[in-house]
């Protein structure tokens, strides 16, 4: 099999259009976690209600978007290699926990879609006011959609919670990279040049 392209920067980071996706997607998630648990829990007038309902969609279904065009990017570019000195078992739960956020990722907003589209309010998307969104396919119309809804409600409900203890171990990791391991791992996904001088930065070897 061809060899895929590198996603790996100049310095042993991946490239800029990882890291921009990445970003993008990051920050529409935390926005969307928060925006969701305000709007379902926080008490709202139904007015503030409905739009934090309609913010959430529009960036739900943007993000949907994001995260398919980074699993295209992910699957034919490779990412940079891991020090050699990480031991095996912290690869494989590091693997197995991206694979984890990206099958989140990409199934929350499905579920959300769902959710809409199985309401019995039958309520329009309008993303950002402007573009009317449609409905997923066969849901709007099934003869029990209450209980097509309560599931897939659950399941949006319950996903972003082990979105929230995914995330937690993310940045957990992230930290102990960059503060306890000191082996670079956590600069590579982050734009600052000073913060990604690592010791596997061409740069940094050479001095
Ligand atoms: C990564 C993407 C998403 C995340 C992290 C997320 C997160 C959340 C959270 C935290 C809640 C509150 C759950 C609760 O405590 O009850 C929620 C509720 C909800 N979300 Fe999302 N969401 C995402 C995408 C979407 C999308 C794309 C849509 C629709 C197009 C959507 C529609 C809804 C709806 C309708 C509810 C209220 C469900 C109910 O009545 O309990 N979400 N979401």
């Amino acid at each position: 099999m061809p060899a895929l392209p590198s996603a790996v920067g100049n310095a042993g980071r991946y490239t800029t259009v990882a890291m921009i996706l990445h970003w993008i997607v990051a920050l529409g998630i935390l926005a969307l976690l928060g925006i969701g648990l305000i709007m379902k829990h926080g008490g709202l007038p139904p007015q503030r209600m409905f739009q934090l309902f309609q913010l959430h969609k529009s960036i739900g279904i943007t993000v949907l978007f994001a995260v398919i065009l980074r699993l295209i990017w992910r699957l034919t570019h490779a990412a940079p290699a891991l020090p050699a000195t990480m031991p095996r078992i912290e690869r494989k739960t590091a693997h197995a926990g991206h694979i984890a956020l990206y099958a989140l990722m990409l199934g929350l907003p499905l579920l959300g879609w769902g959710v809409v589209s199985a309401s019995a309010f039958s309520i329009p998307t309008v993303l950002f006011g402007e573009i009317p969104w449609p409905d997923l396919p066969v849901l709007p119309n099934m003869d029990h959609k209450d209980v097509a809804e309560g599931i897939l409600t659950a399941l949006h409900k319950y996903g972003a919670w082990l979105m929230i203890a995914l995330l937690a171990a993310h940045i957990g990791a992230v930290l102990r990279h960059r503060f306890v391991l000191h082996d670079g791992v956590a600069g590579r996904m982050i734009f600052l040049p000073r913060f990604s001088k690592t010791p596997h930065s061409p740069s940094v070897r050479k001095a």
